[in-house]
């Protein structure tokens, strides 16, 4: 323990990312190191980005002790995120967290990992009982704590709106990278469209469809009757008024007065904007996850973790076993009220 302060070191592995960091009980951040794999052409491949996570693990978690300037010693459990997630990549974490709870008997903290993208957002940015808007490449949900859980209010009946995003990118020929200069490469070559093209927009109450939309610019593009510039913009328009419509109906449904929006499309200035027009019409409060934390990171699994940590929430390693479906609202979470 650190001049008496509990210190939690988290793993996280769920995707592409391979992040170790470490925080203390005031929510400070000691240390943030990760590694994200990155194909050279074509999709993301679990197992390939899984054997970047066994390779770069070891190196990573003591780069992380290193930063923060402590040993294994100072260190009171071990969270890992167990899911959701892709399972090669779960059981890479899995692996190395049980390796260290074991060889220093350290107590293990299961953590879900959209508990956690939620649990970092209001550390950061101080929102205490928020609506939650989460959208990343495999996971676009909205959700609010209410009896005990976070429970979802509306998600995507098919794909995620970040892998929507991705896929639609790389067919065009935009992708890789998918970020330039801070900006998706959709939202960047949209700013440059004009016309709206008329493309499915699925929004089921609170709930949203993203493969149709997908498939119908996608179909554009082979046609080749369109700009790019305005198949970007229309497609843009659609996929992010969706979420707009269905987070203000939840919104207005579970009367929160907070907005948060996290996960790793949270970065996009474009959807930003919407939704603070949206958030103002309600008379509440938009709160987005600092860009740096808002993608898949250790720091989010090591908080998580200590909160849990703190309510006596442990494993044991023989019995942590990843899931790939663990959802949000299977996790109790006793320090809200
Ligand atoms: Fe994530």
């Amino acid at each position: 323990m650190l001049k008496g302060k509990t210190v939690v070191l988290g793993i996280e592995s769920t995707a592409h990312t391979f992040g170790c960091g470490i925080v203390d009980e005031d929510g400070k951040i000691l240390a943030d190191v990760r590694d994200t794999y990155v194909p050279e052409k074509g999709g993301k491949h679990p197992r390939e980005a899984a054997q970047h996570h066994s390779n770069v693990s070891a190196e990573i978690v003591a780069k992380a002790l290193r930063e923060a300037g402590i040993t294994i010693n100072d260190v009171d459990a071990i969270a890992v995120a167990l899911g959701p997630g892709l399972g090669p990549c779960l059981r890479a974490g899995a692996v190395i967290a049980r390796a260290l709870a074991i060889h220093y008997s350290k107590p293990l903290v299961p953590v879900n990992h959209a508990v956690a993208h939620i649990e970092i957002g209001k550390l950061l940015t101080g929102a205490k009982d928020p609506l939650v808007v989460y959208v990343s490449g495999g996971n676009t949900l909205i959700a609010a704590f209410s009896g005990g859980r976070y429970r979802v209010f509306g998600e995507t009946l098919d794909i995620a709106l970040g892998n929507c995003l991705d896929v639609f990118a790389r067919e065009a020929g935009l992708a890789p990278p998918y970020v330039v200069k801070g900006m998706h490469v959709v939202d960047l070559c949209a700013e440059k469209g004009s016309k709206i093209i008329d493309l499915p927009y699925v929004v089921k109450g609170e709930d949203l469809s993203y493969s149709g939309l997908l498939t119908a610019a996608l179909k554009k593009l082979t046609e080749g009757n369109e700009k790019l510039e305005d198949i970007c913009l229309s497609f843009r328009e659609n996929a992010y008024n969706m979420l707009i419509e269905a987070s203000e109906r939840a919104l207005a449904h579970t009367r929160k007065k907070e907005v948060l929006l996290t996960g790793g499309v949270a970065a996009s200035p474009i959807l930003q904007n919407k939704l603070k027009l949206m958030v103002k019409e309600h008379n509440a409060s938009l709160h987005v996850t600092p860009k740096k934390y808002a993608g898949d990171n250790g720091v989010m699994i090591a908080w998580t973790g200590l909160l849990m940590f703190k309510y006596g929430i442990t494993i044991e390693s023989e019995k942590a076993f990843v899931n790939q479906r663990w959802r949000l609202d299977e996790v109790d979470i006793p320090w809200m009220k």
